[in-house]
């Protein structure tokens, strides 16, 4: 359980998955959390469930230890010119889980000396299960390990060195879009061989997640698996080939190098 009072600035998709991913790790109580956004109405649902709301930034931080930043990257330099001169170093960590924007370009607006962990979760957060990268600036080891361990009950949770996190956008982040994308492919597959949309749907997830869970929870590596299902002259090597006949591995390379470009080349 982390004892540190929580503000989270910012309470769109990403930062209502982690207040609700946290108190559903039993992580923290609902109560210890204060999530802020400007049109406050559009959460007001949250209340009910225990979690303290407001539009005052300041107000959120003052008796916060940790502060998640979860707006937009546009949205960034706003919120911390207002609360700059309220984020006590002694006291504060910030947790910053905004695409793009280095620990050193948050440090230079804020225009003090503050423990800074950036945090690229995925979607998957919301069911405690993202693959989150952190990467760290000024923080000491116990810092870096209070926040890994807020992370770790939302997933798994792996410290890179920051010239890797763009990388990691695309792999995490983006990579739900690309593994979404096969698993659609797949069900359509399924669906013109007989299932309905519904079963080739579940067939196909369930059948990801197995794949997965065996490299996961097993030593274990692709080409091992592949090579257990691909009998001599049978169906699947026959599948398999006719996939990489169509560019299937040299797609999924491409498309990540390419994301990656795009991601290195977005104006701030
Ligand atoms: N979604 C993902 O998979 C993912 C993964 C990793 C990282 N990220 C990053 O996480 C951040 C948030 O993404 P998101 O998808 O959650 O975006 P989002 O849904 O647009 O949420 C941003 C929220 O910030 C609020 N906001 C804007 N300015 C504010 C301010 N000054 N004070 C308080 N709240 C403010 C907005 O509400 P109001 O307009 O009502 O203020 C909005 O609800 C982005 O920087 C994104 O790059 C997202």
């Amino acid at each position: 359980m982390v004892q540190n009072k929580i503000a989270i600035l910012g309470g769109g998709n990403l930062g209502t998955a982690i207040a609700r991913g946290v108190v559903k790790s039993k992580l923290s109580l609902a109560s210890n959390i204060t999530i802020t956004r400007r049109h406050l109405a559009k959460i007001d649902h949250l209340k009910k469930e225990g979690f303290k709301l407001t539009s005052d930034n300041t107000f959120a931080i003052k008796n916060a230890t940790l502060i998640i930043l979860c707006v937009q990257p546009k949205q960034l330099a706003g919120l911390l010119a207002e609360i700059s001169a309220s984020i006590d170093s002694k006291k504060h960590i910030l947790v910053s889980t905004i695409t793009g924007i280095t620990t050193d370009e948050i440090a230079s607006l804020i225009l003090k000396k503050v423990p800074i962990v950036r945090a690229m979760p995925n979607t998957a957060i919301a069911i405690g299960n993202s693959m989150t990268c952190l990467c760290a600036k000024d923080a000491n080891e116990k810092q870096l390990t209070e926040i890994k361990n807020l992370f770790d009950g939302l997933g798994v949770t792996l410290v890179i060195e920051e010239r890797l996190m763009k990388a990691a956008t695309v792999l995490a982040a983006s990579g739900i879009a690309f593994f979404m994308r096969y698993i659609r492919a797949a069900t359509q597959g399924g669906i013109q061989l007989g299932f309905d949309a519904e079963e080739a749907q579940l067939i196909a997830a369930q059948t990801a997640k197995g794949a997965a869970s065996l490299l996961l929870n097993q030593d274990s590596h692709p080409e091992i698996e592949i090579d257990k299902v691909t009998t001599p002259e049978g169906c699947t090597i026959a599948g398999l080939n006719e996939m990489e006949h169509h560019g299937l591995s040299s797609a999924l390379i491409k498309g990540i190098i390419v994301s990656f470009e795009k991601i290195s080349n977005i104006k701030k």
